[in-house]
């Protein structure tokens, strides 16, 4: 099969670990060229169409310069996908003080809202001039309680939001689409506000053990964080989906199927 992104320059957010590290190989294997940005980028190998950049998403600056950087390497910039992002680790309202909601609460809409917002602002002209597109990574979270605690999913409804404004924004030259993901064992870690910084989701995934998730009605798929990635193509190809925008891929093995999620299988805290 030819490649489905050929002559393509993308930049993902997050992209040291999990969907964002799997992202960034499947664009990679599809023809693109890929600035992968992230807080820490030690664990990603330089090669061939790859460019690496340090950087806190909650820094617009930086994002600024990033996106000056594809356009430098690059020659413009084709696609961004804002996916680096933090969990609650589905703390409850009531389980948390005043002063750690507050903390928590700065902490996480900074990181999961503010830093898809910074990504795009910066991104925005570049993907004018190209008329690019945006994949924004959402969360089972972004449509149903029990993906997360409170804080987590307002940040991700907060997303959801984006998309379909971003979508009327910066159209008729940009697209702005996302994928709602669920359930994948990633680093994912939690607030240092709340001293969850080094919790991986891919724990708790372990803890539960072997066997079908009743929760993921395809429970397969969850591990492999590469068996999300195809609508990220489909979304960024410009052939491919031309006429989409302000839409949602909901690639969460199925949690929608069934509605909701239920809390009680979670690692409620
Ligand atoms: N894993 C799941 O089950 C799941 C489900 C739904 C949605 N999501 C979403 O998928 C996205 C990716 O998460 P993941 O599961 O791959 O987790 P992950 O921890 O494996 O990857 C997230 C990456 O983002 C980076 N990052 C975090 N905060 C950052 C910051 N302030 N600045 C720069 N980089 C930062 C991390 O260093 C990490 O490399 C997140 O937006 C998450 O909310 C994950």
């Amino acid at each position: 099969m030819s490649p489905r992104l050929p002559a393509t320059a993308a930049l993902v957010t997050g992209a040291a670990s999990g969907l964002g590290a799997a992202i960034t190989e499947r664009f990679l294997a599809e023809g693109a060229s890929v600035l992968a940005l992230d807080r820490d980028t030690s664990a990603i190998a330089p090669r061939e169409g790859l460019v690496t950049y340090e950087a806190d998403v909650r820094d617009g600056a930086a994002l600024a310069d990033a996106v000056a950087m594809c356009e430098a390497r690059f020659g413009g910039l084709d696609v961004l996908v804002p996916n680096a992002g933090i969990w609650d680790y589905q703390r409850r309202l009531t389980h948390l003080s005043a002063a750690e909601l507050s903390d928590a609460f700065d902490e996480i809409m900074r990181i999961n809202v503010l830093g898809y917002l910074l990504a795009a602002q910066a991104a925005a002209a570049a993907l004018q001039a190209s008329r690019g597109a945006i994949v924004m990574t959402l969360s089972n979270a972004s449509f149903y309680a029990a993906g997360g605690g409170a804080l987590y999913t307002a940040s991700k409804f907060a997303a959801r939001g984006l998309v379909i404004q971003l979508a009327h924004e910066f159209a008729p030259r940009v697209r702005v689409n996302g994928v709602a993901i669920g359930g994948v064992r990633t680093g994912l870690s939690g607030p240092a506000t709340l001293g969850l910084d080094d919790r991986s989701l891919a724990d708790s995934f372990d803890r539960r053990g072997p066997g079908p998730n009743p929760y993921i009605p395809l429970h397969d798929s969850p591990t492999d964080p590469q068996a999300f990635t195809s609508p990220y193509v489909m979304l960024a190809a410009r052939e491919e989906s031309a006429m989409i925008t302000g839409s949602i891929i909901r690639a969460d093995g199925g949690i929608s199927a069934r509605g909701f999620y239920s809390a009680a299988q979670g690692d409620q805290q």
